[in-house]
């Protein structure tokens, strides 16, 4: 399978590159090492020892450099070879490795993984988890699928699984009758369902007013190529008008780790005005992480290993109402690919 290489791709969490600890991770199926350098600033370097091809982080960090746990080759963090122990020391022209631009955002440590010239302003934003933005934020959240992220991103996109899926605590039966509205904008597609007057889902009545009568519910999902995904979602009086609690943003991140594997990581940003003392927060996030983990991850894992190496196409999959969002971003992906590969 090819990916789309010339975008941002969350590789982890900042928290999870600490000082003198190396971060192996495999992203669009390469090798990749993360490790910070004395300043703190993070280096990328392919995962794989020119010489014997042993993962660099076997080894150890040596002045912002590399040293090669085999034969102790070092690797600087441009990947240029900088010390060879052996012999006269002469260091051949092929003793090098891949650097990967990165740039810290948002929490998170992103990667540029193509060969064209790379642009940090195209980093999505997602400045909801920012501290100074003011809003209770729950971050951390990272999940192993092993599907590919086109299917992980199905999901995403189209929650009319909620009902079903998450029934109690993200969905509710009558949402089935959402109006849905998709829409292009630029290179975004937005998957909107709106579900007046419907029983109250349990995450959103612990949010709005713990009380489970009837609210107003919208899911607006939009999808940001490759595979970023930003959720305005919440609920309020039935015909009322969005009060300062009782809504979030969820942040949903995927990046491909093989053909049939996916880095999933997920955040959610709640405004100034929501009520939930630290308990009920921890427990907001544990609502979330459960709905992810227990109820999405089996489907996504099922699916995949049903579908095997086959092309999602040649499966001839029955198309619904619900997959408009889906089939455009599928589209779209393809577009995105020829020119990420002309
Ligand atoms: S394998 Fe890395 S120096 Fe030999
Ligand atoms: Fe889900």
């Amino acid at each position: 399978m090819s990916f789309i290489r010339n975008a941002w791709y969350v590789a982890c969490w900042s928290s999870q590159v600490t000082a003198d600890a190396m971060f192996p991770r495999r992203l669009l199926d390469e090798p990749v090492v993360f490790y910070r350098k004395k300043n703190g600033d993070v280096a990328a370097l392919q995962d794989r020892c020119p010489h014997r091809f042993i993962p660099l982080s076997l080894g150890k960090i040596k002045n912002d450099a590399v040293e090669c746990a085999y034969h102790g080759l070092q690797f600087d963090c441009s990947g240029k070879c900088v010390k060879n122990p052996h012999g006269d020391g002469k260091i051949p022209a092929a003793a090098k490795v891949r650097s990967y631009p990165v740039a810290e955002k948002h929490g998170m440590i992103w990667i540029w993984m193509g060969e064209r010239e790379h642009d940090v302003s195209l980093i999505p934003d997602y400045s909801a988890l920012d501290k100074e933005s003011g809003y209770l934020t729950s971050t951390g959240g990272y999940i192993h699928i092993k599907s590919n992220y086109e299917l992980m991103a199905e999901n995403l996109l189209d929650l009319s699984h909620i009902t079903y899926l998450h029934d109690g605590l993200l969905g509710s039966p009558e949402q089935v009758g959402a109006d849905q509205v998709v829409k292009e904008v630029g290179n975004s597609i937005h998957c909107n369902r709106w579900m007046p007057n419907i029983s109250v889902p349990g995450i959103f009545d612990m949010l709005f007013r713990r009380d489970g009568k009837p609210v107003d519910m919208w899911t607006n999902m939009e999808w940001i190529p490759p595979s970023c995904f930003r959720l305005d979602s919440g609920v309020q009086a039935p015909g009322g008008a969005r009060a300062d609690h009782g809504w979030y943003y969820g942040i949903h991140i995927l990046t491909p780790e093989t053909a049939t594997t996916t880095h999933y990581h997920f955040a959610a940003a709640m405004p100034s005005g929501t009520r939930l003392t630290s308990e009920e927060s921890a427990k907001f996030a544990e609502m979330r992480r459960y709905a992810f983990l227990e109820q999405d991850t089996p489907i996504l894992n099922a699916q995949q290993a049903a579908l095997g190496n086959a092309n999602f196409w040649d499966m001839k999959p029955v198309l619904l109402t619900i997959d408009a969002g889906p089939v455009k971003m599928r589209r779209a992906l393809e577009r995105l690919l020829k020119e990420d590969q002309a």
